[in-house]
């Protein structure tokens, strides 16, 4: 497996946070220290922020994500919104099947595979979300627990469309608790992600595919997660909503 095969990719998740006055002073302080990164940059930011966060970040460096799509493309699903929005608007990628979305609102596998597919075909990159519960994680279960969403969220999903998918491995006890994944067990699930791909889709797929880690990562840990051989990149909350930390995260991934 080489970590030289795929691009890092750090995005940031601002889940329910900034106005649109608040989103562009985070994006303008942002722009100038992110500029001259070597990975991947995402902002995935609440719908009514994608119309500013677009604008703003034209000509840069800086790509544009949603936190959700639907997967029908149109019809009678109030307050949903279909990927062909999204892309029509120039959003590049979309995050989908956040735990969030999935203790919350009821997502299952089968949404998340369904919503999946539905991006894939309207040509975005879906980041999708994987990971366990403090109470999977004590009994055992993760890699069963992570390997059964891997199989589910990316049924029926060609081998080239795999490719362009990212998988963000985020444990939910490390989720905006502060208890990050030691680098050991972050690293151990990605690496266990990439068997997973490898045996589903073969080899030359699971090298393509980024693989982040997300639960708590800020300015002090990413180094250290991002110089292990299968965490190519991060999935950012908190930390995504500070300029600096989030460059210094960027920084550390090349
Ligand atoms: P925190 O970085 O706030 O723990 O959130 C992680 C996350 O859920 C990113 O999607």
């Amino acid at each position: 497996m080489n970590k030289a095969l795929r691009k890092a990719v750090i995005a940031g998740n601002w889940k329910m946070n900034k106005t649109r006055p608040e989103a562009k002073e985070l994006i303008e302080a942002m722009k100038p220290l992110v500029a001259d990164a070597g990975c991947e940059v995402v902002i995935c930011v609440p719908y009514t922020n994608l119309e500013t966060a677009l604008s703003l970040t034209e000509g840069t460096n800086i790509k544009v994500g949603a936190e959700n799509c639907h997967f029908e493309k149109s019809g009678a699903f109030t307050g949903e919104i279909s990927a062909d929005m999204l892309t029509e608007m120039g959003v590049e990628y979309v995050i989908i099947g956040h735990s969030e979305r999935r203790q919350y609102f009821g997502e299952t596998d089968e949404t998340v595979n369904k919503r999946t597919k539905a991006a894939l075909a309207a040509g975005l990159k879906p980041i999708v979300c994987v990971g366990e519960l403090l109470w999977e994680r004590e009994c055992n279960i993760t890699e069963e627990v992570v390997g059964r969403q891997i199989k589910l969220d990316f049924f029926d999903v060609s081998a080239e469309d795999m490719k362009k998918c990212v998988i963000a491995y985020e444990p939910v006890w490390a989720i905006g608790t502060g208890k990050t994944a030691t680098t050991e067990q972050a690293e151990e699930v990605c690496a266990f992600i990439r068997e997973k791909l490898a045996a589903l889709y073969g080899k030359e797929v699971a090298d393509a595919v980024s693989i982040q880690y997300g639960g708590s990562m800020n300015a002090g840990n990413a180094a250290e997660l991002l110089a292990k051989e299968n965490i190519d990149g991060g999935l950012i909350g908190g930390a995504s909503l500070k300029a600096p930390d989030f460059a210094t995260i960027v920084k550390a991934a090349g």
